[in-house]
């Protein structure tokens, strides 16, 4: 019999529905042309439950999300919903908790920059044109995010906050070896990123991910302090493969690749656990500035698709014929207005849906 590929789509907020009709379009050709057995079931997550049910991820949505094979999310959170207490909010209230609920360590950001988009980007054309295509592979659910001792406190009538930085060995060994195996289907090269010059976790980090190196002496290691990692980044992107991050400092280096290609609406991301079960979702957020206008670029919510293929099912083929189809679209001049440039064609977010899911169609 044939496989049955139970996704859950959480659409939220924004623009998030918006893209996600356009994600469901490329779900129908995937399921009428290429004959795959796709169910989809909706549920609501973020300021949309909190309307409905009264709180961010109700029962209802985890359960959904628990019996498929994986999750489809849109974004979350708008003005609507920003006095809320902290807790409450659309994505401490949904996006962090449905992390920690499913074991999401591994979140991997893809940020390349295809040619002929290469003016998008903020930095000098002849630094660009040399090219740049990493992946980023951040520790999601552990670090200063995550850890319990935080607070805010007096001494002496004096105020003071703190957060704590904590990793346990295993929670680095683990995403190592994520990205370790990534690069091994690069070029690769693998930079990890820490602040092992001041920070104890960061001297564990680096130890251990030298340590787990040993087991993969194809990959070629080296490692920066993120300081410098930063500046290196902006002047050498195309030196970068595979990059390993903590939470933090990933949350940091992430956004700079993402702006070094200057298309947030082109950005998947993934994030993923031990046994493949992913989250798979754009790498911007609700934009409630273009909520509504038909203008929002559905390109990252179509790609996190593809990347959902790949990693949740191993269907490596789907996944490749994509990211093929958008790089073709893109590459005869298809852009929505985020992206839109001299000579190219501006389509709408619907428009965009639908040449992508056409030429889709014809690759099979
Ligand atoms: P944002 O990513 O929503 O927007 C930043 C800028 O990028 C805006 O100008 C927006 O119009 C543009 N943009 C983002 N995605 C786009 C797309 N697909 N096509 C065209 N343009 C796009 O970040 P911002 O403004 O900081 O946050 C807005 C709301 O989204 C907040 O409530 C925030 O909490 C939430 N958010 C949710 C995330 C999630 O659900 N994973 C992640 C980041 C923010
Ligand atoms: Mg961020």
């Amino acid at each position: 019999m044939k496989r049955k590929y139970k996704i859950a789509v959480l659409p939220g907020d924004g623009i998030g529905p918006e893209i996600m009709r356009e994600g469901y379009k490329i779900l129908n050709v995937l399921q009428k042309n290429f004959c795959m057995n796709i169910e989809t079931k909706e549920y609501d997550v973020g300021g949309i439950a909190i309307d409905r049910h009264g709180i961010a991820l109700p029962e209802s949505t985890l359960r959904g999300c628990e019996n498929s094979h994986a999750i489809l999310f849109g974004a979350v959170g708008g003005p609507k919903w920003e006095n809320l207490s902290s807790y409450l909010q659309p994505e401490r209230g949904a996006l962090l908790p449905l992390r920690k609920y499913f074991n999401l360590f591994a979140n991997l950001r893809p940020a390349r920059l295809y040619s002929g988009i290469e003016n998008l980007s903020p930095l000098r054309f002849e630094i660009v044109s040399r090219g740049f295509n990493v992946l980023c592979v951040r520790e999601l659910i552990g670090g200063i995010y995550f850890n319990k001792r935080k607070g805010t406190k007096y001494v002496n009538s004096k105020k003071y906050s703190f957060d704590t930085e904590m990793y346990y060995q295993f929670e680095i060994e683990r995403i190592a070896h994520i990205a370790f195996k990534l690069a091994l289907s690069r070029k690769r090269n693998l930079v990890s990123i820490d602040k092992a010059n001041v920070l104890e976790t960061s001297v564990l980090w680096r130890e251990t991910v030298n340590t787990v190196s040993l087991e993969y002496p194809e990959v070629n290691l080296s490692h920066l302090y993120v300081d410098n990692a930063t500046m290196q980044l902006i002047k050498n992107p195309d030196k970068f493969d595979v990059i390993l991050c903590s939470n933090l400092f990933g949350d940091i280096i992430s956004d700079e690749c993402a702006i070094i290609t200057g298309s947030l609406g082109l950005l998947p991301s993934a994030s993923l656990n031990e046994a493949g079960f992913g989250l798979y979702e754009p790498a911007g957020g609700s934009a409630p500035d273009i909520k509504g206008k038909n203008i929002a670029n559905p390109i990252a919510l179509i790609l996190s698709i593809g990347m959902l293929f790949r990693y949740s099912f191993q269907l490596i083929e789907i996944s490749n014929i994509i990211e093929s189809v958008v790089y073709e679209v893109l590459r005869l001049g298809y852009r929505t207005k985020d992206i839109l440039q001299k000579n190219n064609n501006l389509v709408s977010t619907s428009e965009m849906g639908d040449v992508i899911s056409k030429f889709l169609s014809y690759r099979r």
